[in-house]
Protein backbone atom coordinates (compact mmCIF):
# COMPACT_ATOMS: atom_id res chain seq x y z
CA UNK A 1 0.00 0.00 0.00
CA UNK A 2 2.60 2.46 1.27
CA UNK A 3 4.54 1.56 -1.72
CA UNK A 4 2.15 1.73 -4.26
CA UNK A 5 1.32 5.45 -2.95
CA UNK A 6 5.09 6.07 -3.42
CA UNK A 7 5.42 4.94 -6.72
CA UNK A 8 2.37 7.32 -7.08
CA UNK A 9 3.84 10.39 -6.25
CA UNK A 10 7.04 9.53 -8.03
CA UNK A 11 5.24 9.54 -11.61
CA UNK A 12 2.80 12.53 -10.57
CA UNK A 13 6.07 14.43 -9.82
CA UNK A 14 8.25 13.63 -12.81
CA UNK A 15 5.29 13.02 -15.49
CA UNK A 16 1.98 14.79 -14.29
CA UNK A 17 -0.19 14.12 -17.70
CA UNK A 18 0.97 10.90 -19.15
CA UNK A 19 -0.73 7.85 -18.15
CA UNK A 20 1.04 4.57 -18.44
CA UNK A 21 1.44 2.80 -21.73
CA UNK A 22 0.17 -0.53 -20.31
CA UNK A 23 -3.23 1.04 -18.64
CA UNK A 24 -6.22 -1.09 -19.66
CA UNK A 25 -9.57 -2.04 -18.50
CA UNK A 26 -10.25 -5.73 -18.74
CA UNK A 27 -13.26 -7.67 -19.10
CA UNK A 28 -14.77 -10.27 -20.92
CA UNK A 29 -18.47 -12.09 -22.10
CA UNK A 30 -20.52 -13.85 -20.04
CA UNK A 31 -23.55 -16.40 -20.53
CA UNK A 32 -26.02 -17.28 -18.32
CA UNK A 33 -29.53 -18.96 -17.98
CA UNK A 34 -32.38 -16.94 -16.85
CA UNK A 35 -32.54 -17.67 -12.99
CA UNK A 36 -28.92 -17.76 -13.00
CA UNK A 37 -26.19 -15.56 -11.68
CA UNK A 38 -23.99 -13.96 -13.49
CA UNK A 39 -20.05 -12.26 -12.71
CA UNK A 40 -19.47 -9.35 -14.62
CA UNK A 41 -15.69 -9.40 -14.70
CA UNK A 42 -13.79 -6.11 -14.56
CA UNK A 43 -10.35 -4.72 -13.96
CA UNK A 44 -8.14 -1.99 -14.18
CA UNK A 45 -4.61 -3.12 -14.62
CA UNK A 46 -1.15 -0.83 -15.39
CA UNK A 47 -1.40 2.26 -13.61
CA UNK A 48 -0.89 3.86 -10.02
CA UNK A 49 -2.96 6.86 -10.60
CA UNK A 50 -5.47 7.49 -7.95
CA UNK A 51 -8.66 5.74 -8.82
CA UNK A 52 -11.79 7.85 -7.75
CA UNK A 53 -14.81 6.28 -9.31
CA UNK A 54 -15.83 3.24 -10.86
CA UNK A 55 -19.63 3.26 -12.34
CA UNK A 56 -21.60 1.01 -14.28
CA UNK A 57 -23.78 1.46 -16.99
CA UNK A 58 -25.87 -0.81 -19.49
CA UNK A 59 -27.72 -0.96 -22.60
CA UNK A 60 -30.12 -4.21 -22.93
CA UNK A 61 -32.95 -5.55 -23.68
CA UNK A 62 -34.89 -4.12 -20.45
CA UNK A 63 -33.06 -0.59 -20.91
CA UNK A 64 -32.84 0.29 -24.41
CA UNK A 65 -31.82 4.01 -22.94
CA UNK A 66 -27.97 4.02 -21.66
CA UNK A 67 -28.68 3.88 -17.96
CA UNK A 68 -26.28 4.64 -15.19
CA UNK A 69 -26.93 1.85 -12.46
CA UNK A 70 -24.13 1.89 -10.58
CA UNK A 71 -21.22 3.88 -8.82
CA UNK A 72 -18.46 2.48 -6.50
CA UNK A 73 -16.40 5.58 -4.79
CA UNK A 74 -13.87 5.80 -2.31
CA UNK A 75 -16.31 8.10 -0.02
CA UNK A 76 -19.54 6.38 -0.33
CA UNK A 77 -18.70 2.93 -1.26
CA UNK A 78 -20.89 0.73 -3.52
CA UNK A 79 -24.13 2.25 -4.61
CA UNK A 80 -27.10 1.52 -6.40
CA UNK A 81 -28.01 4.77 -8.67
CA UNK A 82 -31.04 5.26 -11.14
CA UNK A 83 -33.59 2.90 -8.64
CA UNK A 84 -32.66 0.24 -6.52
CA UNK A 85 -32.10 -2.78 -7.96
CA UNK A 86 -30.85 -5.56 -5.18
CA UNK A 87 -29.69 -8.06 -7.32
CA UNK A 88 -26.49 -6.21 -8.48
CA UNK A 89 -23.69 -6.84 -5.66
CA UNK A 90 -19.89 -5.41 -5.88
CA UNK A 91 -17.70 -8.41 -5.35
CA UNK A 92 -14.86 -6.74 -6.71
CA UNK A 93 -12.08 -4.45 -4.60
CA UNK A 94 -11.73 -0.83 -5.15
CA UNK A 95 -7.94 -1.15 -3.75
CA UNK A 96 -7.42 -3.36 -6.16
CA UNK A 97 -9.10 -1.52 -9.40
CA UNK A 98 -11.16 -4.65 -9.73
CA UNK A 99 -14.85 -3.50 -10.20
CA UNK A 100 -16.43 -7.02 -10.57
CA UNK A 101 -20.14 -7.04 -10.13
CA UNK A 102 -22.71 -9.91 -9.20
CA UNK A 103 -26.07 -9.85 -10.84
CA UNK A 104 -28.57 -12.88 -9.30
CA UNK A 105 -31.84 -13.75 -10.73
CA UNK A 106 -31.37 -12.82 -14.04
CA UNK A 107 -33.62 -12.53 -16.78
CA UNK A 108 -34.26 -11.92 -20.27
CA UNK A 109 -34.19 -8.14 -19.90
CA UNK A 110 -30.91 -7.97 -18.39
CA UNK A 111 -28.87 -9.28 -21.80
CA UNK A 112 -26.94 -6.65 -23.37
CA UNK A 113 -23.88 -4.73 -23.06
CA UNK A 114 -22.73 -3.63 -19.51
CA UNK A 115 -19.89 -0.56 -19.64
CA UNK A 116 -17.37 -0.52 -16.70
CA UNK A 117 -15.99 2.61 -16.12
CA UNK A 118 -12.99 3.79 -14.28
CA UNK A 119 -12.58 7.74 -13.24
CA UNK A 120 -8.44 8.29 -12.79
CA UNK A 121 -6.60 11.42 -11.24
CA UNK A 122 -5.51 12.93 -13.80
CA UNK A 123 -5.97 10.89 -16.75
CA UNK A 124 -9.59 10.42 -16.85
CA UNK A 125 -11.96 8.15 -18.26
CA UNK A 126 -10.89 4.27 -19.19
CA UNK A 127 -14.08 1.61 -20.06
CA UNK A 128 -14.63 -1.58 -21.44
CA UNK A 129 -17.69 -2.94 -22.84
CA UNK A 130 -19.09 -6.51 -21.26
CA UNK A 131 -21.53 -8.11 -23.30
CA UNK A 132 -24.05 -10.49 -21.15
CA UNK A 133 -25.74 -12.78 -22.99
CA UNK A 134 -29.13 -14.91 -21.68
CA UNK A 135 -30.00 -17.58 -23.83
CA UNK A 136 -33.76 -17.64 -24.92
CA UNK A 137 -36.97 -19.74 -23.76
CA UNK A 138 -35.89 -22.46 -26.24
CA UNK A 139 -33.73 -23.54 -23.05
CA UNK A 140 -36.16 -22.85 -20.27
CA UNK A 141 -37.87 -25.54 -18.35
CA UNK A 142 -41.32 -24.23 -19.70
CA UNK A 143 -40.43 -24.61 -22.95
CA UNK A 144 -39.19 -28.08 -22.94
CA UNK A 145 -42.73 -28.20 -21.10
CA UNK A 146 -44.95 -27.17 -23.62
CA UNK A 147 -43.00 -29.02 -26.43
CA UNK A 148 -43.43 -32.32 -24.31
CA UNK A 149 -47.49 -31.43 -23.96
CA UNK A 150 -47.70 -30.80 -27.94
CA UNK A 151 -45.65 -33.87 -28.53
CA UNK A 152 -47.82 -35.84 -26.55
C1 LIG B 1 -33.78 -14.00 -6.11
O1 LIG B 1 -34.80 -14.96 -6.22
C2 LIG B 1 -35.03 -15.69 -5.00
C3 LIG B 1 -36.03 -16.79 -5.31
O2 LIG B 1 -37.14 -16.30 -6.04
C4 LIG B 1 -35.52 -14.69 -3.95
O3 LIG B 1 -35.74 -15.38 -2.73
C5 LIG B 1 -34.46 -13.63 -3.73
O4 LIG B 1 -34.93 -12.66 -2.82
C6 LIG B 1 -34.11 -12.97 -5.05
N1 LIG B 1 -32.99 -12.10 -4.81
C7 LIG B 1 -32.95 -10.82 -5.22
C8 LIG B 1 -31.73 -10.06 -4.81
O5 LIG B 1 -33.83 -10.32 -5.89
C1 LIG C 1 -11.79 -9.40 -9.38
O1 LIG C 1 -12.69 -9.77 -8.37
C2 LIG C 1 -13.43 -10.95 -8.66
C3 LIG C 1 -14.46 -11.15 -7.57
O2 LIG C 1 -13.89 -11.15 -6.30
C4 LIG C 1 -12.46 -12.12 -8.75
O3 LIG C 1 -13.18 -13.30 -9.06
C5 LIG C 1 -11.48 -11.82 -9.87
O4 LIG C 1 -10.51 -12.86 -9.93
C6 LIG C 1 -10.78 -10.48 -9.66
N1 LIG C 1 -10.04 -10.18 -10.88
C7 LIG C 1 -8.72 -10.10 -10.91
C8 LIG C 1 -8.12 -9.92 -12.27
O5 LIG C 1 -8.03 -10.13 -9.89
C1 LIG D 1 -24.23 -5.04 -27.64
O1 LIG D 1 -23.11 -4.67 -28.45
C2 LIG D 1 -23.00 -5.43 -29.63
C3 LIG D 1 -21.70 -5.05 -30.31
O2 LIG D 1 -21.47 -3.69 -30.24
C4 LIG D 1 -24.23 -5.18 -30.51
O3 LIG D 1 -24.15 -5.93 -31.69
C5 LIG D 1 -25.48 -5.57 -29.72
O4 LIG D 1 -26.63 -5.26 -30.47
C6 LIG D 1 -25.53 -4.83 -28.38
N1 LIG D 1 -26.68 -5.33 -27.63
C7 LIG D 1 -27.60 -4.53 -27.09
C8 LIG D 1 -28.73 -5.17 -26.38
O5 LIG D 1 -27.53 -3.29 -27.19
Amino acid sequence: ETVEMCHGVILLVINPYRESKTLEVIGGRTTTVQGGAAVLHCKLIGTTETLTQISWQRLTRGKPRTDNFYTISSHYGPCSVNGRDDRFRFIGSFTDKNGTLQLSNVTLMDEGNYTCVFTLFPSGIHETAIPLIVPGMIHSKCCSCCVCMCES
